[in-house]
């Protein structure tokens, strides 16, 4: 099955309101096969979902509550994305289960709560410095994906994108080879197509992270199993995240 690829941009704290508008702006006539998705701040995503409708770029949340409503002072909710036109949202990326002490048990939780209300979870894995050292990273990505993802019906994986992101990579200039990241992209789909059959493994999208750029991007993008990438750094330069997209077409 030909899965269509991705270019995802994972903004993070960064940027100003007008650079923000600006950067989207700068993205919303780019020409690509891929699918384009943006992650910014929660509070620039009304006014750019607003200043890029009819464009050919979806938007996603950087996190989600794992409650639908209520006394959670400071939280947004997945029914608060669905209702500005968010159609994706990060569930796991290592800056969360890191700094904010996300775990697996959340982790299931906010999968569910997306999944209750349409959002797609791009949901994030990856093994830290130490334990690619000790080549224990097929077991560490396999834990986080039993504890939380595999909890999901198979019908709701469908609706689910995976980034792996080895945390040595992110931030660090440091980037998987083309073949660890195809290595454990293969991996990732083995464990899909037992849990959940060869069609679910063979549609489900698997994109790589960690120090992604205009120049690495194309030899991850054509291996096999990478569909594609969640970008951080470079998706804040039009020019790059721009170079990216194509890559990924
Ligand atoms: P990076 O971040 O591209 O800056 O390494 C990737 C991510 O954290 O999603």
């Amino acid at each position: 099955m030909k899965r269509r690829k991705i270019a995802a941009g994972n903004w993070k704290m960064n940027l100003r309101r007008n650079e923000a508008l600006q950067l989207a702006m700068a993205l919303r006539d780019t020409e690509a096969q891929a699918e384009v998705i943006l992650f910014p701040p929660f509070v620039y995503l009304t006014e750019l979902i607003a200043a890029t409708v009819g464009k050919p770029i979806q938007y996603g949340a950087q996190n989600l509550c794992d409650r639908e409503n209520g006394a959670f002072t400071g939280e947004i909710s997945a029914p608060m994305l669905q209702s500005i036109g968010v159609s994706h949202v990060l569930i796991g990326h290592s800056e969360r289960r890191q700094y904010f002490h996300e775990d697996h048990e959340l982790l299931k939780t906010k999968l569910q709560v997306a999944m209750s209300y349409g959002l797609h979870p791009v949901f994030c894995c990856g093994e830290p410095r130490e334990v690619r050292l000790a080549e224990q990273q097929e077991n560490y990505v396999m834990k986080q994906l039993e504890e939380s993802l595999f909890a999901l019906s198979e019908e709701a994986m469908q609706q689910v994108v995976i980034a792996y992101e080895p945390v040595w990579a992110i931030g660090t200039g440091l980037t998987a080879t083309p073949g660890q990241a195809q290595e454990m992209h293969a991996f990732i789909r083995k464990q899909l197509n037992w849990r959940y059959g060869a069609d679910v493994a063979q549609q489900v999208r698997i994109l790589y992270g960690g120090s992604v750029t205009a120049g690495n991007a194309a030899a991850l993008f054509t291996q096999p199993d990478v569909d594609g990438g969640l970008v951080g750094g470079a998706s804040l330069k039009a020019e790059d995240f721009t170079a990216i997209i194509h890559a990924a077409s």
